[in-house]
């Protein structure tokens, strides 16, 4: 007997977006797709050859109640934080953040030979961890395991499980698994994503098939909702296919957004934007000590 199938319910092609200082991005989901992607808040893809298009970055600006998934597939980011974190994420490279009751952070984005690439993925916090402590993880990508598939391919795990190898990032109460999948032309693969848990997958390169929707494949920048279901099946078309897969428990509870800062209630964005204007956001700061 097979396990039941995810099949794609939704499709998302990312709208171009202006973010940041003038960054020029793709956004695949959002505030408008709440509760959607329930735990996740917002995807947003780089890729450009263009260095206009990013050297604008993100200078120094909050965040409150989530974590921040920065995964650079291609160039180099330099960060800050007002935690004392200071350094690059290059080629591969995670950052994986948790706001907690508040960060003061800066993302910029340096010349790249070629496409500069990669994500920025928000994951929310339960509403009794919202004010927690904040917590930095900068995981090198010779920190995050890759698990060779069948026939070439290869997975790359940041948190969650493939094959019986676990990702470096856990401790998550909403148990989020993100993966990097690449797989050989017409391979296929099956990752188990138990019932109940949201998921999608975002197309990085190549072309492929889900089960259940084998009418268009999910191409490069697209990003794809699955129903629910205990696995998805992947097949690739014949140049192969690499794309994100995320999960995660849903956590049901009512959202209150003000850019970067997501709470639950529009008190507690009150609350923060007065902070920020009387210099009590921050309740956690350590000067930045060079890497
Ligand atoms: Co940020």
């Amino acid at each position: 007997m097979s396990e039941t199938l995810r099949s794609i319910v939704r499709r998302f092609p990312g709208r171009p977006t202006l973010e940041g200082a003038g960054v020029r991005l793709r956004r695949s989901f959002s505030n408008a797709e709440v509760p959607l992607f329930d735990p996740f808040l917002l995807l947003d893809r780089f890729g450009s050859g263009n260095p206009e298009d990013y050297l604008a970055g993100f200078p120094w600006h909050p965040h409150r109640g989530i974590e921040t998934i920065t995964y650079v597939l291609n160039g180099r980011v330099e960060h800050g934080d007002t935690l004392g974190n200071s350094g690059v994420i290059a080629n591969g490279d995670v950052q994986w953040m948790n706001s907690g009751s508040g960060i003061v952070h800066q993302e910029m984005p340096k010349r790249t030979e070629g496409t500069f690439d990669g994500f920025q993925l928000w994951l929310n916090r339960p509403a009794r961890e919202k004010m927690s402590t904040p917590a930095y993880r900068g995981l090198s990508q010779r920190e995050i395991p890759r698990v060779p598939t069948e026939r070439g391919g290869e997975v790359k795990v940041v948190a969650g499980a493939y094959g019986g190898t676990e990702g470096p990032v856990r401790g998550i109460s909403v148990e989020p698994e993100y993966l990097d999948v690449r797989l050989a032309g017409d391979e296929r693969l099956e990752l188990p994503v138990p019932p109940g848990r949201t998921a999608f997958a975002h197309g990085i390169g190549g072309g492929g098939t889900f089960a259940g929707d084998d009418a268009r494949p999910l191409g490069a920048g697209e990003t794809a909702l699955f129903g629910d279901g205990a696995v998805v099946r992947a097949r690739a078309g014949p140049e192969g296919m690499r794309f994100l897969l995320a999960s995660g428990r849903p956590l049901h509870e009512p959202v209150a957004w003000y850019g970067p800062i997501v709470m639950n209630t529009q008190d507690e964005l009150s609350t923060a934007l007065l902070e920020l204007r009387r210099g009590e956001f921050v309740k956690e700061r350590r000067p930045i000590v060079e890497e």
